[in-house]
């Protein structure tokens, strides 16, 4: 298998975790960015324990200048970034009619323009190589909407549509770009929304449970497959059914 140079955003978080280690279980050479020093180096270290070795860079993937940076870094330490996954991702949900700006732009931010960020110093290299694979990790809620998350939805439907430009502009030149949209999925981040708001999401999805973050991961690393080269432009639901659409 040949191995490449992958950048997975927020790599530390829930989903991320599985997808750096999915990655570099298949051989491949994994760096993920940090905002908060000390918590990546103690997770790094639980990485270490699973013989998984991770390279880590600071960088905040709102900023255009940190992302530019963090690219060069990963590029200086491990070569040229082949495989860039675009995950990192917050919410702030709230009701659209208490909505404030800040919570508005936080997640636009996090989520959306820094797809910009992140992968506006990639893709040059992967143009000029001639291979590349680049995968937005979306969600259910950026096709179906939800309650309370006007920005988030905004920020996850305006990934695909990024996806899907990219598609075209760069299938000539070796590189495919596709959406994974996850449903929810057993991390931080769905066990913050209130209890018995979740059983009821969890009543609604026809398998029954919560997705793991394995699953996920088990859909980027058939998208970055080597023979997954006429991928490109598609939208991956993995959502244990909970939307349905085609
Ligand atoms: N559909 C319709 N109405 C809903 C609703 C829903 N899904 N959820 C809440 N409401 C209504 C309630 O019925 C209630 O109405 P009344 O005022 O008429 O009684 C009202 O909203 C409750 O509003 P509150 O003022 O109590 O709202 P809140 O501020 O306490 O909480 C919320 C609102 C923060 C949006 C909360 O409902 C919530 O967290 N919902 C879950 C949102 C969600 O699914 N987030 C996904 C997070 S995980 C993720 O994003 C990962 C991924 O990609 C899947």
């Amino acid at each position: 298998m040949t191995s490449r140079v992958a950048l997975v955003t927020g790599g530390t978080g829930g989903i991320g975790t599985a997808i750096v280690k999915r990655l570099a279980q298949m051989g491949h050479k994994v760096a993920t960015n940090y905002r908060n020093e000390e918590k990546a180096r103690a997770w790094q270290a639980r990485m270490r324990e699973d013989g998984i070795e991770v390279f880590l860079t600071r960088g905040d993937v709102t900023s255009p200048e940190e992302a530019a940076a963090m690219v060069h870094a990963v590029e200086a330490a491990l070569g040229p970034i082949e495989i860039l996954i675009n995950n990192a991702g917050i919410t702030r949900d709230t009701p659209f009619h208490r909505m404030r700006p800040d919570q508005w732009m936080e997640v636009i931010n996090t989520n959306l323009n820094s797809c910009f960020n992140v992968t506006r110093p990639v893709i040059e290299g992967m143009r000029e190589r001639k291979w590349g694979r680049i995968i937005q990790i979306s969600s259910i809620n950026g096709l179906k909407g939800q309650y309370g998350q006007a920005n988030y939805a905004a920020s996850k439907a305006g990934m695909h549509g990024f996806t899907i430009s990219l598609a075209r502009e760069n299938a000539r030149y070796g590189i495919t770009v596709n959406t994974i949209s996850p449903g929810y999925i057993a991390t931080d981040m769905v066990m913050a929304v209130p209890e018995e708001v979740r059983a009821k999401i969890i009543a609604d999805i026809p398998t029954g449970r919560l997705g793991t973050p394995e699953e996920i991961a088990h859909g980027v690393a058939f998208l970055v497959d080597e023979q997954a080269g006429w991928i490109t432009g598609s939208n991956l639901d993995i959502n244990g059914g909970h939307h349905m659409g085609w």
